[in-house]
């Protein structure tokens, strides 16, 4: 059996991407249809993001889905790095003449966002299986799926890649038509959610010569921890207990003596990775967030780069349809790569200045230590760092 259906913006990939860049059209009258390849329960399972700067919360209200994020995400003013058994605080507020971020996890986000679908109407299909982009470099491109014994067609004039790094989108462009550029660090991060008061009420990001460590939080009774593992390791490696005796020892004192642990309900380890494709199109063919470009968490921009690239899309998308101005479209890659980059040289820099890298020679210790001394010892510098962090405009 087989179905074909006609939408004006064909979306593969119902994250936070897809989702958001769904519902923004649809309030400007612009149809479109989500497939998404898992259920809606496996979506809201995943434990990610959990700082979002505030041009991903305005965004979040145009597409009337932050009446929850305003009521219950924390707004944050600074956070701590702890480093040689002491803890030094970036005032974010202070530094940026006023801007600050939000925790808000990624997991609420996307919980609103579907709701935010289900009230207006919005069609998000789930468990579609084999997404296959066609025809992307001509004005007639389609998107074929399959659910269970069922093909669909549904034919559209954009196709929007919002399926993440592993998603079909990006690999269903023609090796000579992209470019890619990649580097993959020699550790990941295991992560813990725990039902547990957090140790701070700000984040805590800890260089130690153990590695890495950063405090988070979801909520005043929801904690998420980090540690920097080897790639080797798996989450059976790690039992709650031994989690948080590595994560205590990479803390300055008076945090691991204040830290409270409860059992964990959640523990993943994700690895690091940079990347980025060019340009982000190729014909009618749109690559956006992690489809497109991929940075270490450490400096909590994944999410919000996203962000920028469905601000960019959704105007230009607007602007096709009711101006008949396709500007927006023909520079919605440089546009939105200048800031992708911009987000992932700070990924790097703060990765590569909290980390331990095991193949640095006694040189590279010597500068990352000179690189955080530097830091606090300049107030430019801080305001460097924090002007990245809370997100450049977009
Ligand atoms: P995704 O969230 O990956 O969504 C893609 C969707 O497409 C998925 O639902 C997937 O199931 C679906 N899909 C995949 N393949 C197909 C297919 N073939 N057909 C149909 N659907 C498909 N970012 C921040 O800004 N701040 C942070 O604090 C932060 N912390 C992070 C912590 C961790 C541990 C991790 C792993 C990431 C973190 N990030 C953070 C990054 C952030 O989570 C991602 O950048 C974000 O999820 C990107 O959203 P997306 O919608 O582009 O992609
Ligand atoms: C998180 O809370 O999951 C988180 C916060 C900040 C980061 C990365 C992850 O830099």
């Amino acid at each position: 059996m087989s179905s074909a259906t006609k939408t004006q913006v064909g979306i593969i990939g119902g994250g936070p991407s897809g989702l958001l860049l769904s519902q923004l059209l649809h309030l400007r009258g612009i149809e479109t249809i989500v497939l998404e390849k898992h259920s809606r329960e496996y979506v809201l399972g995943r434990i990610r993001a959990g700082v979002l700067e505030h041009g991903f919360a305005a965004l979040m209200r145009e597409a009337q889905a932050g009446d929850r994020m305003d009521r219950e995400g924390q707004i944050h003013e600074g956070f701590y790095i702890a480093h040689d058994g002491i803890r030094q605080r970036v005032d974010l507020k202070a530094l940026t003449g006023g801007n600050t971020v939000i925790v808000y996890g990624q997991t609420e986000l996307t919980r609103d966002l579907y709701e935010g679908r289900d009230r207006l109407g919005g069609v998000v299909i789930h468990n579609a299986e084999d997404v296959q982009p066609h025809d992307i470099d001509t004005s007639r491109p389609y998107v074929t799926y399959r659910q269970g014994d069922e093909t669909a067609r549904i034919d559209c004039n954009f196709v929007i890649g919002c399926d993440g790094f592993h998603g079909v989108s990006r690999q269903s462009i023609p090796k000579d038509g992209i470019r890619t550029f990649e580097r993959v660090y020699p550790f990941g991060w295991l992560g813990v959610l725990s039902r547990a008061r957090p140790v701070s009420p700000e984040l805590i990001y800890a260089k130690h010569e153990r590695g890495f460590a950063l405090c988070s939080l979801r909520s005043p009774t929801l904690s998420r921890y980090y540690i920097q593992v080897p790639l080797t390791d798996t989450v059976d490696d790690w039992s709650d207990e031994q989690f948080f005796d590595e994560l205590r020892r990479r803390l300055p004192g008076d945090v691991s003596e204040a830290m409270i642990t409860g059992p964990s309900i959640e523990k993943s380890i994700a690895p690091l990775r940079s990347f980025v494709v060019e340009p982000m199109r190729y014909g009618n063919l749109f690559l956006a967030g992690d489809a497109a470009h991929i940075v270490p968490p450490t400096g909590a921009r994944g999410l919000n780069s996203a962000a920028s690239d469905i601000y960019y899309l959704y105007h230009a998308l607007v602007d096709h349809y009711t101006k008949r101005d396709d500007s927006g479209l023909e520079n919605y890659s440089r546009r939105a790569l200048t800031r992708v980059w911009k987000g992932q040289r700070f990924s790097w820099w703060m990765t590569t200045l909290l980390h331990r890298f095991p193949d640095n020679s006694p040189f590279d210790q010597r500068l990352q230590e000179t690189d955080l001394a530097y830091l606090f010892s300049s107030q430019r510098a801080l305001a460097s760092l924090a002007e990245n962090y809370v997100g450049l405009p977009f």
